[in-house]
């Protein structure tokens, strides 16, 4: 089966209609732009004033990470709930920040993004709000940082892809585990040759979410439970992957997808659900409609890409079996492996540690072939390979937070990026790629596991578009040694 760019065209006609009817595109917009945002710097904005919208569990976290970069302001807030709007109001009171304009309501994130007084709309909605708000925000002049995943379908990919284009505003996933500490060491070990040409990759979602998806949201305090339940929802009606960038993504960067080599063609395979519907049962009996909800998605999903250059890789994503959080973190070569399993004993140590693994082995006369490098030999390479990023900021963002730093390592670059024109390490070409693995898992999972072409989003552009290098930020250019001392109680 063939979805390309086409035949997507032709079986959509009726979507740009679609978006005009609910606001999304102006009537003059023209579906393909044709240039490209490889590569795409915007003008340098000496102050970047962000509006974050969606306050739940996650936007917090961006709020307080933001406000906490210099030369960044959260100028906008805005979500469903007036509360939840407030509470961040105060949090920015209470830390010494300037007051943000507020936004409240189902339909209010319009009005955020018409506002003249922000650049950059950052989306931490549930799922369904991703493309609509992105769409929106690009159509008012605004840059938008969206969390994961960014988009399900195919379709929304292109959307958002030919928006960028003609907007000309970037439109980036917030992929936060491309800056995990492990997921750095093994792109700089890719980047320096130390396990020769890149074969095969592995990543996953593995992280028991049913408590979770079944908990009752509480508005009005920061609470555990998603707003409305969306993502218990979203998995009762779906199979395959949909949740599957944090373990893709950086297998990407160290693969130089969209940049070099690109997706191909997957299959996916899919368990049948045991445990999702058992949990509901058995921990909300009586209750309303969550105990009788019928759950489509399947426990364990395995999907498995081919890239055109010949590599392989394998995505898992499993959200409800009783098992410890792993991303797998896996990028074997011709000269070795990186395992960098996140996976530990210790929660504070979940998602920062990893076991360089047995690379090299050559060298070792295939004395590597049953064990690992030891303890004291991955501690030495860890220190020896790690990223410059992490040398430099590694421990401020430590202290900031964010899962174990990383968080804000991703917010701290894509600022540093829109403050000096940079282009940025993620474009809207890797958020389409990476997304359109939902509906395209999926659509393989209902259909006997059959193979599908994964559309190029990039046109050809792929070819030429230059690999990620080593991205690295000037630490007195950005004047971060001001924050130092108020960001000691800060765990976002
Ligand atoms: N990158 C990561 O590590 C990571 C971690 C957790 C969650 N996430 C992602 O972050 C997003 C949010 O997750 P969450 O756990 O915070 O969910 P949540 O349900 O706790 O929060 C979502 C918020 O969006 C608000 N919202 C919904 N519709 C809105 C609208 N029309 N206008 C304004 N606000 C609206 C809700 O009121 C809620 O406060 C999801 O996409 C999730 O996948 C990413």
């Amino acid at each position: 089966m063939s979805t390309n760019r086409r035949d997507f065209l032709k079986g959509t006609a009726w979507m740009g209609a679609a978006a005009v009817a609910a606001g999304c595109m102006s009537k003059s917009t023209k579906i393909c732009s044709g240039i490209s945002m490889q590569g795409f710097a915007a003008p340098a904005l000496k102050k970047v004033r962000v509006g974050v919208v969606g306050l739940g569990m996650r936007g917090p976290g961006a709020v307080h990470r933001l406000a906490n970069i210099p030369g960044v302001e959260v100028c906008a807030l805005c979500d469903l709930y007036d509360v939840r709007v407030k509470r961040q109001q105060k949090w920015l009171a209470d830390n010494r920040k300037p007051s943000a304009k507020e936004f409240a309501g189902p339909e209010a994130y319009k009005a955020m993004c018409e506002w003249d007084g922000i650049d950059v709309v950052y989306n931490a909605t549930g799922w369904d709000m991703h493309v609509p708000i992105a769409l929106y925000a690009m159509e008012h002049g605004k840059h938008v940082f969206i969390e994961v995943p960014s988009a399900f379908t195919v379709e929304e990919c292109w959307a958002l892809v030919e928006t960028a284009e003609r907007t000309r505003r970037h439109c980036m996933q917030l992929e936060n585990c491309c800056y995990g500490e492990a997921e750095m060491l093994c792109l700089n070990l890719v980047r320096q040759g130390i396990l020769g040409e890149i074969v095969h990759g592995e990543g996953a979602y593995i992280h028991d979410l049913r408590s979770l998806c079944y908990a009752d949201p509480k508005i009005d305090s920061w609470s555990t439970g998603y707003a409305n339940y969306w993502r218990l929802r979203h998995n009762s009606q779906h199979k395959g992957n949909h949740y599957d960038t944090h373990g893709l993504g950086p297998v990407c960067q160290y693969m130089n997808i969209n940049r070099g080599d690109r997706f191909d063609y997957l299959v996916s395979l899919e368990s049948n659900q045991y445990n999702f519907e058992l949990y509901g049962r058995s921990n909300f009996p009586g209750h309303s409609w969550k105990d009788k909800l019928k759950v489509d998605m399947g426990d364990m999903n395995t999907t498995i890409v081919k890239t055109v250059n010949g590599r392989s890789i394998m995505i898992q994503h499993d959200v409800s079996s009783p098992r410890p959080y792993s991303r797998l973190n896996v990028c074997t070569g011709t000269k070795g492996i990186f395992n960098g399993i996140t996976f530990a004993n210790k929660p504070e140590d979940a998602f920062v540690s990893g076991n360089i693994c047995h690379f090299g082995w050559e060298e070792k006369n295939g004395a590597g072939v049953h064990r690992y490098f030891d303890f004291a030999k991955t501690q030495e390479m860890r220190m020896k390979y790690r990223h410059p990023l992490w040398k430099k900021a590694g421990e401020l963002a430590k202290k900031i937070g964010g899962h174990g730093g990383m968080d804000f390592l991703m917010d701290l670059r894509w600022c540093y990026c829109l403050q000096n024109g940079l282009p940025l390490d993620s474009d809207v070409y890797d958020l389409a790629s990476w997304c359109c693995l939902a509906e395209l898992s999926e659509k393989s999972v209902r259909n006997r596991s059959c193979s599908l072409d994964v559309p190029d989003f990039t046109r050809g552009g792929w070819k030429s578009a230059k690999p990620l290098g080593i991205v690295d930020i000037d630490m007195d250019k950005i004047g971060l040694k001001s924050v130092g001392k108020d960001t000691s109680a800060l765990n976002v």
